[in-house]
């Protein structure tokens, strides 16, 4: 990359883009800054703006949400299942047709987000997309690598979006994003979104855009890490069965259907109650093991979100999950050694409780 000096949309960028649609199946891959720009490019490519709703999770990290909002639209959250913690479908169709009948919003996209790494339930929220005909926008910014019966994520609905945030399975050495979609006029508008709003030549500008490219030194780094991507995918499933075979006894773990795969971007577990979620995060931390909790608020308590009148109760399945999850230690090179310590610290605070 040095050598050739184009650090802007270098070969490179086209190189990877190219490697991850082979390998989501997507006919499609556009990169781009972040995983953030990924979501809000993708809003953008369909003309969403104020008086638009599009219905998502409170569990999530803000980015999904605040793009809609960032763009005048509203978002509409909808509780999540208590056993894989993704969007509950069964109220997702109900929080659609309560938004139909009011008729102050346009229901227009569904974002569902594939938490924690493991894909939501596609099947159903692509019959619900097509019944109330909603653009549907994968966040698969935790779960590349991911899949239900094989087919990867990325790759359901219309459009998929990803991270390559250091800290995702497939992460980067800084920020960048990537988009999936079949749809070669999106793909265009989303080529064209990403670099102002560009047209035919560079200073013709047909739409509003942004400065959402990749940079080429990333586009490198994640050639090089596609590499050995599957077989720390690999790892990652290895570790994560082992935590599940030692804590499902004592912890409630994120629960992954039949047929469907995580991309175990991160290792939750469900304490009793917040009590013992900060007996168990103290005692491992006190042997130098760190844990984090995601996410301890829901969105629809975020200040951020005041304007859209949420409270306390509104969502009660993701407010009691916020506020007994924490998630352990989750990479491709963790030790049997480490996991066993892990798993015992974490039993004998089960016991410390009782
Ligand atoms: C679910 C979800 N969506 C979107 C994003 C945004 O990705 P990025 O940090 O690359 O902008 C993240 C990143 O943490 C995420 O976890």
């Amino acid at each position: 990359m040095l050598n050739h000096g184009q650090y802007i949309q270098g070969p490179e960028v086209f190189e990877l883009e190219a490697e991850l649609a082979a390998y989501t199946g997507r006919k499609h891959c556009i990169s781009c800054a972040s995983g953030t720009d990924a979501l809000l490019m993708s809003l953008l490519a369909q003309g969403i703006s104020y008086g638009d709703a599009i219905f998502t999770t409170p569990f999530t990290f803000i980015a999904t949400a605040e793009v809609i909002q960032l763009l005048g639209a509203t978002p509409i959250f909808v509780d999540i299942r208590d056993d894989t913690f993704n969007i509950d479908t069964s109220k997702l169709e109900i929080a659609i047709d309560k938004c139909q009948s009011n008729a102050t919003l346009i229901p227009r996209a569904i974002i569902p987000v594939d938490i924690f790494g493991l894909p939501a339930h596609y099947k159903m929220i692509e019959e619900i997309g097509e019944k109330f005909n909603l653009c549907i926008i994968e966040d698969a910014a935790q779960s590349f690598g991911g899949e239900i019966k094989n087919k990867k994520a990325c790759s359901f609905g219309d459009i998929g979006t990803t991270s390559f945030f250091p800290a995702k399975p497939l992460g980067g050495y800084g920020d960048g994003g990537a988009i999936f979609t079949n749809d070669s006029e999106v793909a265009e508008k989303l080529i064209s979104i990403r670099n102002h709003g560009q047209g035919k030549s560079k200073y013709n500008n047909i739409r509003i855009g942004i400065n959402g490219r990749l940079d080429t030194i990333q586009a490198s780094i994640l050639l090089e890490k596609m590499k050995i991507f599957p077989e720390e995918l690999r790892q990652r499933i290895v570790i994560a069965k082992k935590y599940s075979q030692n804590l499902n006894q004592y912890f409630k773990c994120q629960h992954v259907p039949e047929g469907y795969g995580s991309a175990w971007a991160q290792y939750s577990v469900l304490a009793a109650s917040t009590k013992e979620r900060s007996i168990c995060m103290e005692k491992l931390k006190d042997s130098g093991i760190p844990t984090v909790i995601y996410y301890p608020k829901p969105l629809h308590l975020q200040g951020a979100f005041s304007d859209l009148n949420y409270s306390t109760g509104d969502f009660p399945v993701a407010e009691s999950i916020s506020q007994r999850i924490f998630s352990l230690p989750m990479h491709p090179y963790l030790s049997d050694a480490s996991i066993s310590e892990i798993c015992d610290i974490l039993i004998s605070c089960k016991e410390l409780v009782q």
